[in-house]
């Protein structure tokens, strides 16, 4: 399903989702540290990070204007590294496929001296691997291991865009 995505900077509003979105259970597992996140930890996330140089905390809005997701990039010298989830009722419909290729302009635009995406998905996380890979991502590595997980290792160039 083709779907239009629009992005903006996440702000104040966007609290309670981020928090929502961060805790659900596919998403915890499918993360680098699968612990449940407590609201304490998620403000003082929120509040570091929001406004932030070397993090982008993009929302992503479909044709409704309804938050559907959120990428974030964490940005170090010339390569960001990329995480995406999209609301558990809103998966299957290519919101993430949408949302990767605009963030993937948005970025590139927006931080000049970013050269490459990079993206580390666990092995078991079939739907995100199709995502990033549907989005013009490339395998750099299908055997990585990142914080002692197995993972496939992904990057998009700005030469690709
Ligand atoms: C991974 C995730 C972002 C995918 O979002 P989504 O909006 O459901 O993905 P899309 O609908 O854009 O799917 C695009 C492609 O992904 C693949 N895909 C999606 N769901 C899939 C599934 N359940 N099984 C296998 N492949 C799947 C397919 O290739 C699909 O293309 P197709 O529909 O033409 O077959 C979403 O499931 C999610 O938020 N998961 C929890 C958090 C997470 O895992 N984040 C990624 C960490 S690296």
């Amino acid at each position: 399903m083709k779907q239009s995505i629009f992005l903006r900077k996440a702000g104040l509003e966007d609290k309670e989702n981020l928090f929502k979105w961060a805790n659900e259970s596919t998403t915890r597992q499918m993360s680098f540290n699968s612990e449940p996140i407590t609201w304490e930890q998620h403000i003082e996330w929120f509040e570091k990070y929001i406004d932030d140089d070397h993090h982008l905390i993009l929302i992503m809005m479909n044709e409704e204007k309804d938050p559907v997701g959120v990428i974030r990039f964490e940005i170090q010298k010339d390569e960001a590294v990329i995480a995406i989830t999209i609301a558990l009722d809103k998966r299957g419909k290519g919101y993430a496929v949408a949302g990767l290729k605009e963030s993937i302009q948005y970025l590139f635009q927006k931080k000049e001296k970013v050269k490459s995406i990079t993206a580390f998905i666990k092995h078991e996380n079939r739907p995100s691997l199709g995502a990033f890979l549907k989005a013009g991502f490339k395998e750099k590595d299908p055997d990585y291991n990142h914080k002692g997980f197995k993972c496939y290792y992904l990057i998009y160039n700005r030469t690709m865009v």
